[in-house]
Parts: structure tokens; C-alpha cells; sequence
């Protein structure tokens, strides 16, 4: 009998042959000035890169200027190529691949004004626009729908000719596609509303599109929800259905991951958000009204203690459906875990915060220094998408701000 596969043992995902099966996780970073990379983003996925991970992604490149939910996000246009080609240099450098989480908010728009209604699968009021005025949304049209197809193509093609190796659609969380995929937004009556078929048929179409165009080099993965953690959301039995339509579409991989960005946060990260921490950077950044309603959520959140690979029952469940490259998220702390979830038929795991408080840790884990992260999930990081030095481990040293300050391209 040949042994079972190992964490540390490449991996090949459609075009792309990976050094080992550790990935980061897209984890917004703050690290970008006008949608466009900084060197802080440069040397964060460059410390992954040296540190051992297989891949790195970088999180919300979205596809269109309305597309961001917060300013500090990319926005994917060919005037940002050197920035861009500037950080797939200093990943490869380090030995890693790197993938783009190409995505657009639809109206899930916190933290800018978007003119006139922003985008989703349906029309109506809009609850996470409130901030900023995004009071109300439109359902896509097919011409919505082509022109957003299109916008998700031209993307993962600057990001394809910008060095990336693979790109990664971000269709869960409650971002535009998810809105499709979720019974929480979709409530269409026409051949994309309805069942969990018609549900992904416009997201599994931009992906056919993303694959058409840059597939042959470029490895095409997508993040789906394994359940959105709520009543009336979508659930695991959805989650097959949208795994076997992208499958069909043509997809590389698939990320599991769950929960909505508005509904479930204690779902996707498997314990609360840190209330205290977000609601101290807010208000640092004069963001009093941000903070005010942050604590209103984190108030109605469920308690939920956290518990390694908290996602694990639901992702068996799809593993044991399809047979594509499935990847691993959630809750992973230790090389048992990764070790585990490899044994079980995932074919590499995702990792955000262990690996936002060490990025390292992967050499660690290789050369038997650790062999569990040291990150103890209380989510105070999630509150330094907000601020302007970037994201950051709170048991870390606070990032250098002048990094954050100046285009990653350059020169020094
Ligand atoms: C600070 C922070 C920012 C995040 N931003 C994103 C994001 O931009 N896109 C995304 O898909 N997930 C984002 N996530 C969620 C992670 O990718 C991941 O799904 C989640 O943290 C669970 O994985 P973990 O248990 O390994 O941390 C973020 C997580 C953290 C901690
Ligand atoms: S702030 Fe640090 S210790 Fe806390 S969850 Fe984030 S990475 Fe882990």
C-alpha cells in the first residue's frame, strides 16, 4: 500500500503544479493605495512566500471600481500592471505560487458611495448600504450580467499577464455571486432564481467565461460556501449542487468556506468577531458611525466557542459528492489538522489566520519547530482591515505605515 499523501508533497491544480499543499487564505490586507498594490502587500505575500506556503492569495481584486466594498481594496485595470507584476516577482522569488481573488460586492458595498443603486440578484432595500447610502438595489439584467462577465474576464486576464498563477472567484461570503447563490438574496422568478440549478447558472457562466479566456495557463478556482449558517440560506445540499455546476463549468478547485459577511460571521470564522478590537480601530480612524453599528452586529451575534476544523462535517459531506480538487478551510491551527484534512481527500488546505499571525509557520511546521500556530482566534485582526497601516496579527508588531504608503512598482 503507498502511503497517504502528505501536506508537504506538491500538488497539481489544472495547469498549475504547486510546491506543497498549504495555502493562504484571501484575507483582505488594507494594503493598497487607490485600489492599487503597496509595498506593504509586496512584502506581506513575499514573507508568506519565503515562509514556506504553497500558494498565496491575494484578497478582493475587484473587478470593477463599484465592485470594492472599502476603498482600500484593488481594483483590477491595466494602469496597476507594474504594481501588480512587482508582487508576483517578489512571491516567485520566494519560491511560492500566487492566485488573485477576483470578486465584486454587488451591493454589499459597506464602505463607499456607489452611483446610482448597486448590483445584486434582486431589487429592493439594502441593509449593508446603510453607511454609506447605498440605500437601495437593482436586479441584474442580462446585459448586467454580460458586462459584469465581462469585467471578471478582463481581471483574470491582466491578472493572468501580470505573473499570477492562478485565479480565484470569490463566490461565497454575500459578494455579487453569492447573491446569486443564496436564497438569502435570490429570491429571481426567472431561469437564475429558483432552484439551487438556477441559483449558480450566472456565476458558473462567468467562470466557463474566466476559463475560456485564461485556463490554459492560469489555474481557475472558485471559493463557495459549504452552508450559509442560517435559516433559509443556503445549505450543504445547495453546496453540491453549486460544486457539481462548477465542475461542469470547468473549474481547477474549489475553496470551502461558509457563512455571510452581514448574517453569519460566527459561522465563517467559527467564533465571534472581536468586538472591542473593531470597535477601537473604527474609532481611531474617526469611523464613529462604522463602529456604533459594528457593535450593533457583534451584539446580535451568536456565541460560538471555536473549534478546529469547524467546517469539517460539512466539506465531507461534498467531498464525498464530486470528485474535482477540493481545498480545505477552516479552522486548520496545527499540522494534524492539515495532515488530517489531506488523509480525508482534500487536496490542499487553506489557511488565514494561522498564517496571518505567523507566516512562517508553514518552514515551522516542516522542520518540527511548531507543530500547532500559536494564533488563539480571538479575531482581533479582522479589525485592521480598517486600518491604514493594513491587517495584522494583534500579538504582532504594529506594520510599518510608510510601506503602506507608497505604490508596490515603485522604485526605492
Ligand atoms: C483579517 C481577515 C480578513 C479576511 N478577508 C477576507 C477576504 O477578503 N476574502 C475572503 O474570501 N475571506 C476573507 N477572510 C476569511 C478567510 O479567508 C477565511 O475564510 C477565514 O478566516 C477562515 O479561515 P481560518 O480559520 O484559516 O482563519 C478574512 C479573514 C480574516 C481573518
Ligand atoms: S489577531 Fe492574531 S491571534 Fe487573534 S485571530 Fe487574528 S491572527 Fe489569530
Amino acid at each position: 500500500m503507498s502511503a497517504p499523501d502528505s501536506p508537504f508533497d506538491p500538488v497539481t491544480i489544472g495547469p498549475l503544479t504547486l510546491r506543497n499543499r498549504f495555502i493562504k487564505s484571501g484575507a483582505n490586507e488594507a494594503m493598497c493605495l487607490d485600489g492599487r498594490p503597496t509595498k506593504a502587500l509586496l512584502k506581506h505575500h513575499g514573507d508568506l512566500a519565503t515562509g514556506g506556503v504553497g500558494m498565496t492569495t491575494v484578497a478582493y481584486m475587484a473587478v470593477a471600481p463599484e465592485g470594492r466594498t472599502l476603498p482600500n481594496q484593488i481594483w483590477m485595470r491595466p494602469d496597476i500592471l507594474p504594481d501588480l507584476k512587482a508582487l508576483t516577482a517578489a512571491v516567485h522569488a520566494g519560491g511560492a505560487a500566487i492566485s488573485a481573488q477576483i470578486t465584486h460586492g454587488g451591493s454589499f458595498v459597506t464602505g463607499m458611495k456607489v452611483k446610482g443603486r448597486t448590483i445584486s440578484a434582486c431589487s429592493g432595500f439594502n441593509p449593508a448600504g446603510m453607511l454609506k447610502g447605498n440605500f437601495l438595489q437593482r436586479a441584474m439584467t442580462t446585459l448586467d450580467m454580460d458586462r459584469v462577465t465581462a469585467e471578471f474576464v478582463a481581471a483574470a486576464e491582466l491578472a493572468r499577464d501580470a505573473g499570477f498563477d492562478a485565479v480565484e472567484l470569490h463566490m461565497g461570503h454575500g459578494y455579487l455571486l453569492n447573491q446569486f447563490i443564496s436564497p438569502l438574496n435570490n429570491h429571481r422568478k426567472d431561469e437564475y432564481g429558483g432552484s439551487a440549478e438556477n441559483r449558480v447558472k450566472f456565476p458558473a457562466r462567468v467562470l466557463a467565461a474566466v476559463k475560456q479566456a485564461v485556463g490554459d495557463t492560469t489555474a481557475v478556482l472558485a471559493k463557495i460556501n459549504v452552508a450559509d449558517g442560517v435559516r433559509q440560506g443556503a445549505t450543504v445540499e445547495d453546496a453540491i449542487v453549486t460544486a457539481k455546476a462548477l465542475q461542469s463549468a470547468g473549474a481547477d478547485m474549489l475553496v470551502l468556506s461558509g457563512g455571510r459577511n452581514v448574517e453569519s460571521t460566527w459561522f465563517m470564522f467559527g467564533s465571534r468577531m472581536n468586538r472591542e478590537e473593531i470597535v477601537k480601530v473604527l474609532r481611531q480612524q474617526g469611523e464613529w458611525l462604522t463602529a456604533l453599528m459594528m457593535k450593533m452586529v457583534a451584539a446580535s451575534e451568536r456565541d460560538t466557542p471555536f473549534r478546529e476544523m469547524y467546517f469539517l462535517e460539512y466539506s465531507r459531506r461534498i467531498r464525498a459528492e464530486v470528485d474535482l480538487p477540493l481545498a480545505y478551510l477552516g479552522g486548520i491551527k496545527s499540522l494534524a489538522n492539515a495532515e488530517q484534512a489531506i488523509s480525508e481527500g482534500f487536496d490542499c488546505v487553506v489557511l488565514a489566520r494561522a498564517l496571518l499571525h505567523d507566516t512562517a509557520l508553514v518552514n515551522k511546521f516542516r522542520s518540527g519547530e511548531l507543530a500547532e500556530s500559536g494564533c488563539d482566534n480571538c479575531n482581533g485582526c479582522v479589525a485592521y482591515i480598517y486600518h491604514p497601516a493594513g491587517t495584522r496579527c494583534v500579538m504582532n508588531p504594529p506594520n510599518d505605515p510608510a510601506l503602506n504608503r507608497v505604490a508596490a512598482a515603485a522604485i526605492d
